[in-house]
């Protein structure tokens, strides 16, 4: 597809990456876009780049504009290989006379790329450049979710481009947020937010005042993944801020691998509990759900129960990996408990239950739920009732 006007003399010049799956270990099961965008004006500017072996996608984009020599100027908002993995290559096809990038951002580039001798212009919030008719104000959002972040604001157009903020990994053929099916955009940034930016929520609180208080007039946002919010940027400010304050509904997931199906089973029946309580609930074998689509669930979700079988006196593999995962993430404000089957040790729920504890969960059971081997009526009969114990739990405070 050919380069796309966002706004006028501004166009995305980005790459779409139809075949990746796996970015840093999110299922990115629909592809992801890298954008980046070029501003024609007095001073051409280029504001952000690709992953590496996109740049050429890139360029064939921006020479249907320019000339790649006439390009000026370049913004970095990021460092992180999937927007600058082209730096070098982009600094030496444009030899552009200044490069805007916050502190955190030089030293992240001198970090990588070891290219001291670079036209460096560091910038902080408050700053900013004209390109001619156009300017370009720079707000650091350190820790969101890098050091170096930052977002570029353009308030002739109304435009922030907001690097990974209000992202999504969606590769389709649409540019824009009205092009697509609202629900299904929703969902991509809903796991976008889960996966990359959960843990600094306090941080995204305190950068959503900021932004108020710094009263932008945005009409448009563009982020470096996905769509381009056109006709409802307020839509995603709004998710942004319900999403950091960790808002639950009655909902809970009922997380579980299992060997010989013991640990299944007690998950159905917790699940059955849950669901006679009437909360919404959602089973979620980790032999069928990756680790990314069940953060993305949990982002909602006020009810969290775990369960794992004893292997070799400890977690069955892939729950180590969930938990490993989740507590990374830090989720807050949940209520659950820890279950699981066992032949003899049965260290694992005990495991599950610490790991409960560290993220601050609210357990509703003094010790973790075991059964030895395989689970008779009256188990199940308890694991039901655990699973109506959680729902009630649930619905006093939510
Ligand atoms: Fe899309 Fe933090 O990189």
């Amino acid at each position: 597809m050919k380069a796309v006007e966002i706004k006028p003399d501004i166009y995305w010049v980005g790459a779409i990456d139809w075949k990746i799956r796996d970015f840093h270990g999110y299922s990115t099961y629909k592809g992801t876009t890298y954008n980046a965008f070029l501003i024609k004006d007095a001073k051409v500017t280029l504001v952000d780049t690709v992953k590496a072996p996109f740049f050429n996608q890139m360029i064939h984009h921006i020479k249907e504009i320019v000339e790649p020599y006439e390009v000026d100027y370049m913004v970095v908002n990021h460092v992180e290989m999937d927007h600058s993995g082209s730096f070098l290559q982009a600094v030496e096809t444009f030899k552009p006379k200044k490069i805007f990038c916050s502190e955190m951002g030089k030293k992240a580039l001198l970090q990588h790329f070891h290219s001291i001798d670079l036209p460096y212009e560091v910038v902080r919030t408050g700053d900013y450049v004209s390109t001619g008719k156009k300017t370009l104000h720079f707000i650091e959002t350190r820790m969101l979710h890098w050091p170096d972040s930052m977002f570029t604001y353009i308030p002739e157009d109304k435009l922030l481009i907001s690097s990974d903020a209000f992202g999504q990994h969606w590769a389709t053929s649409a540019r824009f947020d009205d092009e697509v099916p609202s629900d299904e955009l929703m969902y991509h940034a809903a796991k976008y937010y889960a996966n990359i930016l959960l843990l600094y929520s306090p941080l995204v609180q305190k950068l959503l005042t900021k932004v108020k208080e710094l009263n932008l007039d945005i009409d448009m946002i563009a982020p470096d993944h996905g769509l381009i919010w056109r006709k409802s940027p307020g839509k995603i400010i709004e998710a942004y801020d319900r999403w950091s304050r960790q808002e639950a509904k009655r909902k809970a997931i009922v997380v579980y691998d299992t060997m010989w199906h013991s640990t299944e089973k007690m998950a159905n029946a917790i699940s059955d509990g849950l669901i006679d309580e009437g909360i919404e609930t959602l089973p979620m074998s980790l032999k069928v759900y990756h680790r990314s689509d069940i953060i993305t669930e949990l982002l909602d979700s006020k009810g969290l129960a775990i369960g794992s079988p004893t292997l070799n006196n400890g977690l069955f593999p892939t729950v180590a990996d969930i938990l490993t995962y989740m507590k990374g993430l830090k989720p807050l404000g949940k209520i659950g408990f820890a279950f699981g089957s066992y032949g003899w040790s049965g260290e694992a729920a005990g495991i599950i239950s610490q790991y409960l504890s560290d993220m601050k969960v609210e357990q509703i059971i003094d010790q973790p739920f075991r059964i030895q081997y395989v689970p008779d009526h009256e188990a199940l009969k308890k694991c039901y009732e655990l699973g109506r114990k959680l729902g009630e739990r649930i619905k006093e405070v939510v």
